[in-house]
């Protein structure tokens, strides 16, 4: 399919990269494609960055059949700009719709889409460190009809953000809140996907969390409420001891692509590497015999994001000496680098656009 291309007539003032926020500021165009059965996915346009006019009864308001990416694209010192892992992010997406009921699309089209759309805003690509051009490919049900049934057409959309960091905290620890009153998402549900009822099922322990002054909330499962699936929107990780645990994909954990790429460092370093259920008592006896070393996040928004401090019932514990612990900063760095172009792409992640 030929991607048509119109270009805006007013383009926007770029923002300084010192003031770079997150999720903020969108760059001039877009990417739009639309689904019906009979002509499948067509019409891919690249189109000024423009308001959705869409029918109040659109399923998606009602029902909520709505998939995301979030996903990066980079500007290196020579000026080049890249993507960090785009392959894995649109399989994940097409993954995304099969579960939610939505038509799949061809990835090496998307792909093709992405890049046009980021060639075409370079130069909206920030190039200080920590900085980034967020995309956000997102699906959308558009059917104008009441009643909960899959949609027969959808929007494909991707935006452009140039952002800076996701934590107000920057890459400082933040403070983690443990419920025991809310559940993020349950084995057999849809907990494992990128849908944004998800995120929506999250607030209400978020306010909690801000509330009483934390940043975060670490979910704990939807059965036992008893181990560890994720900390906000980001995986999780423990140093305990000398070995680094997550906990593994269990169907109700997002199974994410920075947690994959972690996991593939550390491997590469030599150092024990573990998968398995974790229970929020084995933390708390963890720390209590000084074997809990750091505790991490991590996602795309926020690469790394260390946590100085975990509350779980009338329980407080501070992790390390509540700065940033030498695992999580070294795979920062490698991390970064890698994303930056600095390192050496051994393991083939970085898709090349301009
Ligand atoms: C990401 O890490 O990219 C996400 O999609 C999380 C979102 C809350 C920003």
């Amino acid at each position: 399919m030929q991607i048509d291309i119109k270009k805006t007539t007013s383009p926007k003032k770029h923002p300084e990269d010192k003031d770079l926020s997150f999720g903020a500021i969108f760059t001039d165009h877009m990417f739009n494609m639309d689904y019906n059965p009979n002509k499948g996915w067509h019409n891919p346009r690249i189109e000024p960055y423009s308001p959705i006019i869409m029918e109040p009864s659109s399923m998606v308001l009602h029902y909520g059949q709505a998939i995301f990416e979030g996903l990066k694209a980079y500007k290196t010192k020579e000026g080049k700009v890249h993507l960090f892992r785009p392959k894995d992010n649109i399989r994940r997406l097409n993954s995304s719709a099969r579960t939610m009921c939505i038509p799949e699309f061809d990835e090496a089209f998307a792909l093709d889409a992405l890049k046009q759309l980021i060639r075409l805003e370079k130069d909206w690509v920030p190039k200080s460190e920590g900085t980034s051009l967020y995309v956000r490919p997102t699906i959308i049900a558009t059917d104008p009809f009441l009643g909960v049934r899959a949609s027969n057409t959808y929007r494909f959309f991707i935006i452009l953000s140039p952002v800076g960091a996701y934590y107000a905290e920057g890459f400082n620890p933040v403070k983690i809140w443990v419920t025991k009153n809310h559940v993020r998402a349950v084995r057999g549900g849809v907990g494992h996907v990128k849908t944004a009822g998800n995120y929506a099922a999250s607030l209400y322990a978020g306010e909690e969390a801000h509330k009483n002054g934390y940043t975060q909330v670490l979910w704990l499962d939807g059965v036992e409420l008893k181990y560890v699936e994720e900390v906000g929107s980001m995986n999780i990780f423990f140093v305990i001891g000398d070995e680094l645990i997550t906990p593994m994909l269990n169907g109700s954990i997002l199974p994410g692509i920075t947690r994959d790429s972690v996991l593939a460092i550390a491997r590469s370093w030599n150092v024990k590497v573990t998968e398995r259920k974790i229970s929020i008592d084995e933390i708390f006896e963890a720390h209590e015999k000084g074997t809990l070393k750091e505790v991490f996040g991590s996602g795309t928004a926020a690469v790394i994001s260390p946590v100085g401090v975990i509350k779980y019932d009338e329980k407080i514990i501070t992790i390390g000496d509540g700065n940033v612990g030498p695992v999580s900063m070294k795979l920062y760095k490698e991390l970064t680098a890698l994303q930056y172009g600095h390192a050496e792409d051994k393991m083939s992640w970085i898709e090349p656009v301009v």
